[in-house]
């Protein structure tokens, strides 16, 4: 086994959200920081992550490498960490998030709500977009006009879209029909828009669209629009499995 790798207590801390680097010096300064029950007097002091105990103001500092937060993206947000004009999702987590460096994984419209997951675990990342994955996307759906069983069979065999690509078969779940018809999507693959494509395709229009799971992770219904969470460890261990990590 590869010995444990030792780390500056600054770099821990910064990468945890408790501050800048400045504002941990003063941290240590004001003997606020312990390492095994000690004050630190060296920001530099180099610690074993997850043996040696870590507390800021008396408080244990679980040192986890990557976060994993759900998001119920609001409509009106884009999904990305950066934009010149619009508010992104990162905006809506607070600083000791941000300071995780956090990244949308995969995108929704600005107008689609629903699941997100912000992570900065590239390699889960990585693996969850693969198109070779085949991860399961699950869509809430309202549609303009009656959907139909030739259109659940039109999905089942998979759509030639505007752009001429034709789409893997795709499960479309009829809820309730009438001016406007409620459904269930599930697609396994991500294409621009796909799904208000895939509709565009037989003739219909995607009025309201909410993602409401992807592979094993399901959206929290207790999270308003614009609220997070972090996953739990269940939550993560199902998304490792499933991308054989
Ligand atoms: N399909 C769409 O059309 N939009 C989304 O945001 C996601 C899937």
């Amino acid at each position: 086994m590869a010995p444990a790798k030792r780390q500056r207590v600054d770099k821990i801390l910064a990468h945890m959200g408790y501050g800048t680097r400045k504002e941990i010096k003063r941290l240590i300064k004001e003997e606020r920081v312990q390492v095994n029950g000690l004050p630190v007097k060296d920001p530099g002091l180099n610690i074993i992550p997850g043996e040696d105990r870590l507390a800021v103001d008396g408080e244990y500092v679980e040192y986890r490498p990557y976060i994993y937060i759900m998001l119920n993206k609001p409509q009106g947000v884009v999904s990305a960490t950066e934009d010149r004009t619009a508010e992104v999702v990162v905006d809506l987590l607070p600083l000791r998030y941000r300071a995780r460096r956090p990244f949308p994984v995969g995108r929704l419209d600005k107008d689609t709500e629903g699941l997100l997951l912000l992570t900065n675990d590239g390699c889960l990342a990585h693996n969850l977009l693969s198109p070779k994955k085949h991860v399961p996307k699950r869509y809430y759906a309202v549609v303009k006009g009656t959907v139909t069983a030739g259109d659940v069979e039109a999905f089942r065999r998979g759509l030639l879209l505007d752009d001429g690509y034709c789409t893997l078969p795709g499960e479309l779940k009829i809820l309730r029909v009438g001016q406007q018809s409620e459904v269930e999507v599930t697609i396994y693959e991500g294409k621009y828009h796909q799904i208000k494509r895939m509709f565009a395709a037989v003739g219909k229009e995607v009025v309201y669209l909410k993602r409401i799971a992807m592979g094993p992770l399901v959206l929290d219904e207790t999270l308003n629009p614009g609220e997070y969470r972090e996953l739990t460890d269940r939550e993560v261990t199902a998304l490792r499995e499933l991308t054989g990590q």
